[in-house]
């Protein structure tokens, strides 16, 4: 048969191959390793997947890329992005490293509203150059897909002018977005003191709002989820708060996640996951209970180590006791100009193994296939699979272990995204 592209001389070839729904526990130490293998691509899908005898005695194709024995694997999924803003926070960097508090930033007008501020001067050009710089550092670091959230806008225009560079960049970039409203992202300043008239103002307007936007939007064509997000935290919104969100968000028809345990155990994790979140988010400060909840739970429990690494604290998520129980555990970037500017899913996996003692093999899965459900986005992306999405990533390795070991650069050499290849190696020399 033909096929339109063949992809050979893989001399490790990582599937993450899942069978359609995301790995917990001790499945996360599989990473679906098949050696000396090839892959047929046709139609921007995984066509044929497996050892290259099997592969090339099927499929035929004029376009081969000889991969020299190198590493194959998919394209990462960043399941938890905040990449469409303005500005920077080089002052609160500095502010950190003299011993500033992040909740107190924030709580001082600083932090996520000072990217607020910077965000709803902007004009929807500067967002879309910006955040497209954004994408391609991702892209170059060997991410595919990637959930992005709005939240720096925090009233109705600027949160829905956010959402309308969430489409543009995804209809123009090769990295394909989910999109996620996060208008309980924090307080804005108009409402500061008045928390509850802003949870009405995004119950009553902002999310309606935003449904109908996303029911007009190529997203809603593809059948790309849509979620609204809360910031569970002290100095954001109590569990009350986001529980009106949740209600009224899966009432329109949103999927939920949430921002829990980032500082401070509200309870959040115990009510997201008992109202189906796709995925809960950060988890540093989670229980034991809440931990067994989540492993019982279809929810994806999401760590952000590049968070920790950022604020320089020695304390992690601890996800290794979340895997150890059964959770199906994904890692994200978290890519933000406050908390996590960190556009490397690679960095992420090796904070992971360092600090929270995931093995290589945990923290690729958690890159790639638990990534993609966390994202909503599991049946299309995340794996070798045939059927899925062709998006891989060549690496300058063998062993799909140097992905976390070395560290600080970048090992991509190649990324293919729907059968197409978008950053080549050989645009680079
Ligand atoms: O995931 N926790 C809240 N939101 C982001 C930080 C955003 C910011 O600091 O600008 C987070 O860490
Ligand atoms: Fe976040």
């Amino acid at each position: 048969m033909n096929a339109d592209l063949l992809i050979t001389n893989i001399g490790q070839l990582v599937t993450c191959a899942s069978g359609g729904r995301p790995k917990r526990g001790s499945e996360m130490l599989d990473v679906g390793l098949i050696g000396n293998a090839a892959i047929a691509i046709k139609d921007g899908g995984f066509a044929g997947v497996g050892r290259a005898d099997a592969v090339l005695s099927v499929w035929r194709s004029e376009e081969v890329i000889d991969v020299g024995g190198r590493l194959v694997c998919p394209g990462y999924v960043d399941p938890h992005t905040h990449i469409v803003y303005a500005g920077d926070r080089l002052n609160e960097f500095e502010l950190k490293i003299k011993g500033a508090d992040y909740l107190e930033i924030l709580e001082n007008g600083g932090g996520i509203i000072s990217t607020v501020r910077k965000t709803r001067e902007a004009s929807f050009e500067l967002l879309i150059e910006q955040t497209r710089d954004r994408l391609d550092k991702m892209l170059t670091c060997g991410t595919t897909t990637a959930e992005v959230k709005t939240g720096y806008g925090l009233d109705t225009e600027t949160e829905l002018k956010m959402l309308q560079v969430i489409e543009e960049l995804d209809r123009s970039h090769a990295v394909d977005l989910v999109p996620t409203f996060l208008a309980a992202h924090a307080v804005p300043p108009e409402f500061k003191g008045r928390t509850d008239e802003y949870v009405d103002r995004v119950c009553g307007e902002m999310l309606p709002k935003a449904w109908s936007w996303y029911q007009s939007s190529g997203f809603s064509e593809r059948q790309t989820p849509f979620f609204a997000d809360v910031f569970c935290e002290k100095n954001a919104f109590d569990l009350i708060q986001t529980s009106r969100v949740f209600e009224i968000a899966q009432n329109l028809g949103f999927h939920v996640k949430a921002h829990v345990d980032q500082f401070t155990n509200l309870g959040g994790s115990a009510f997201a996951i008992e109202k189906r979140a796709v995925s809960i988010d950060h988890l540093d400060a989670i229980s034991d209970i809440e931990i067994k909840e989540l492993s019982r739970s279809a929810t994806v429990g999401v760590v952000i180590p590049t968070e920790n690494f950022n604020a320089g604290k020695t304390k992690f998520a601890n996800a290794r006791r979340m895997i150890d129980t059964g959770c199906a555990i994904a890692v994200s970037t978290d890519y933000n100009p406050g908390s996590a500017p960190c556009p490397s899913m690679p960095m992420a996996m090796a904070i992971a193994c360092r600090y929270q003692k995931l093995l290589p093999a945990e923290a690729l899965n958690a890159a790639t296939i638990n990534a993609s459900f966390a994202a909503g986005v599991g049946d299309l992306v995340g794996s070798i699979e045939v059927g899925k999405k062709a998006d891989l990533l060549i690496a300058d390795a063998e062993d799909y272990r140097q992905l976390m070991y070395e560290f600080g650069g970048n090992q991509v050499t190649t990324v293919i995204k729907s059968g197409r290849v978008v950053i080549d190696e050989r645009d680079r020399s």
